[in-house]
């Protein structure tokens, strides 16, 4: 969602601040904006659309200090005048923010009692404007003191007149960093756009509140005392984001799934096979005595968990199941030391999801956090994390850190299983061994990549595109409905096949596509029927089976099948959404990663 971006050091900031806004661009914005200092006055720029269009905006405004930001709108519509920074009455404070101040409101009608008056529809401005109202001359404690009237999440980089030399951050619930090297200082809400330009990297935290100046950085908490930070490291594949000479970064990353995978798996399966989990610290008994399994995520990481419960079901015979962590939040869920809440975010950042683990880890339940960025809240806050090895995704559509996660939850299933009993060595061994496959059998699917051409102009030609599967063929059903739909904007859903028939196929015409995942060997006979029933209706079908489908996979284990069938319906979605000229790795109002509920 929206990126922050700031600088104090020799160079122009504004030069500065775009190139670190574009890097922040996959998050997805609509407008852009930034804030430069001269040591005498501070201008500002702003556009709606991306942030290259600051560069002529920027024209004539130098200067060594500066904010900038790419906002993607919840308060107010995608305008010049809400574009951030927003400026105080008087404009002694310039403001950056992302997140929601839920309180807005409130503090807004506080404020015009005052007597301050607001330009913007933005919660943002009441920021600007409350540092004002309670400005004593002491910056560090005004910001404390404004810090504790706000409700809601937010991480903002703030310039005050006063102290033309320094930028002040602070952050709750969203991220953000602070890269320093000699002469020069950096901030950032996404560790990418620093990561090549910071000598160090720091993560502020939570309560705490940062000073940045030319000449380096302090970090005190919200009493004022000095806090001594270590700094973040950052892996080589992390910081890779050229698009390797392919026309998207999505047709890319769907190509690097096999090394994706391998990596992953390799973090955690020895030369052995042996499953061991590094960041995992429950005990034998605990994982024993376990009596329930959640896994718990949004979008396509909560279709990742349906796999798991799938698996975790019938491997370790324990109750399992999958809840979109935005329900989950506030479903008051069953909680206890007995269950096992698996969390997964490629980001680390989705706001409901990393609510969903603080709910979870308060009502005492053991808590395992699958994540693909290390240094995010959920990797960072989590007790047991297990990192997927997908590498930096750009795409917002993701792909690669979808396979990794599935190679996660597969991994943790059999490992589960295999402690608690319900699969022998020998089974556990047969598992791993061809989980360890999977890669190789990816590989296969993407020697020929262009053949899935001919099945995107079928979807291109259909109003309407229904997904059906029984079982993991489900799972991986609801995945290629979102695939397709996030990137094509063709109405799309996912149906249990067997509820094809209460309803849905009353939208089957020659108009529709049914694609079939007929991918589970015992219930394929099954899916096939409803496919014939649409048929009979002059339905459209494609099959995906790992024999005589329209598209064959490679054969697998049941459980895998997601993993391999996902391929070829990443590609549908990919070569449909090309046919189209839609935007394939920036799709209209999305964004990559969801700070904000
Ligand atoms: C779809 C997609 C999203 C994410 C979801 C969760 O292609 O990428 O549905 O899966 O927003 O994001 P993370 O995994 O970062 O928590």
């Amino acid at each position: 969602m929206c990126g922050i971006m700031g600088y104090i050091g020799d160079e122009n900031a504004a030069d500065i601040i775009i190139s670190g806004l574009e890097e922040l661009e996959y998050r997805g914005y609509d407008s852009a904006g930034l804030a430069v200092g001269n040591g005498t006055e501070v201008k500002t720029a702003k556009v709606v659309g991306s942030p290259s269009g600051l560069r002529k905006e920027t024209e004539g405004i130098s200067g060594h200090i500066g904010i900038g930001h790419t906002r993607w709108a919840t308060h107010g519509a995608p305008t010049v005048t809400n574009a951030h920074p927003h400026i105080s009455g008087s404009g002694l404070f310039t403001v950056v923010h992302n997140g929601i101040i839920e309180n807005y409101a409130e503090l807004k009608a506080e404020l015009e009692e005052q007597g301050f008056e607001f330009k913007s529809d933005t919660d943002t401005e009441v920021i600007a404007q409350m540092l004002e109202h309670l400005y004593n001359g002491d910056l560090k404690g005004t910001v404390s003191a404004a810090l504790s009237r706000f409700k809601g999440s937010y991480a903002l980089g703030i310039m005050c007149r006063d102290y033309p030399d320094c930028i002040v951050c602070a952050k709750l619930s969203s991220p953000l960093f602070a890269g320093v090297s000699r002469g020069c200082v950096y901030l950032a809400s996404d560790v990418s756009a620093i990561a090549g330009k910071g000598d160090r990297i720091f993560r502020v935290n939570d309560g705490e509140i940062g000073i940045l100046k030319k000449d380096g950085l302090k970090i005190f908490d919200l009493d004022g005392c000095r806090i001594r930070k270590s700094e973040i490291k950052i892996k080589a594949f992390d910081r890779n984001s050229d698009k390797g000479g392919y026309k998207h970064y999505m047709l890319k990353e769907i190509t690097e799934q096999p090394a994706a995978v391998r990596r992953t798996l390799s973090e955690f399966i020895n030369e052995s096979g042996r499953i061991k989990f590094k960041g995992l610290h429950l005990t034998k008994q605990e994982i024993q005595d376990l009596d329930q399994i959640i896994f718990v995520a949004c979008g396509s990481a909560y279709h990742v968990g349906t796999v798991g419960a799938y698996a975790c079901e019938k491997l370790c015979k324990k109750h399992a199941r999958a809840v979109i962590a935005s329900e989950f939040r506030y479903m008051h869920p069953y909680l206890d030391e007995k269950t096992l809440v698996v969390i997964i975010s490629q980001s680390g950042e989705t706001a409901d999801t990393l609510a969903a683990m603080r709910i979870a880890e308060k009502k005492g339940a053991k808590i395992i956090g699958i994540v693909n960025v290390e240094n995010s809240t959920i990797a960072q806050e989590c007790k047991n994390v297990i990192m997927t090895r997908a590498g930096k995704e750009v795409a917002v559509a993701t792909t690669k850190a979808y396979s990794a996660q599935l190679a996660v939850v597969y991994a943790l299933a059999i490992r589960l299983a295999e402690i608690s009993g319900t699969l022998s060595r020998r089974e556990t061994a047969e598992y791993v061994a061809e989980l360890k496959a999977v890669p190789d059998k990816i590989e296969i699917l993407l020697s020929d990549i262009e053949k899935y051409k001919s099945f995107a102009d079928i979807a291109d030609s259909s109003g309407y595109i229904c997904f059906i599967g029984r079982g993991f063929d489900y799972c991986a059903a609801m995945e290629a409905s979102l695939k397709l739909k996030e990137i094509s904007y063709i109405p799309c859903e996912a149906y249990a096949a067997g509820e094809l028939k209460h309803g849905t196929i009353s939208l089957i015409d020659r108009n529709s596509l049914t694609v079939a995942l007929c991918c589970q060997e015992e219930l394929k006979q099954k899916t096939e029927s409803n496919v014939n029933e649409v048929r009979a209706r002059n339905g459209k079908t494609i099959t995906v089976s790992s024999s005589d489908g329209d598209i064959v996979i490679p054969k697998t284990l049941d459980i895998f099948t997601p993993s391999l069938e996902v391929i070829p319906l990443q590609l549908l979605a990919y070569y449909t959404a090309l046919k189209r000229g839609c935007p394939i790795d920036k799709p209209r109002n999305l964004a990559k990663s969801v700070t904000v509920e």
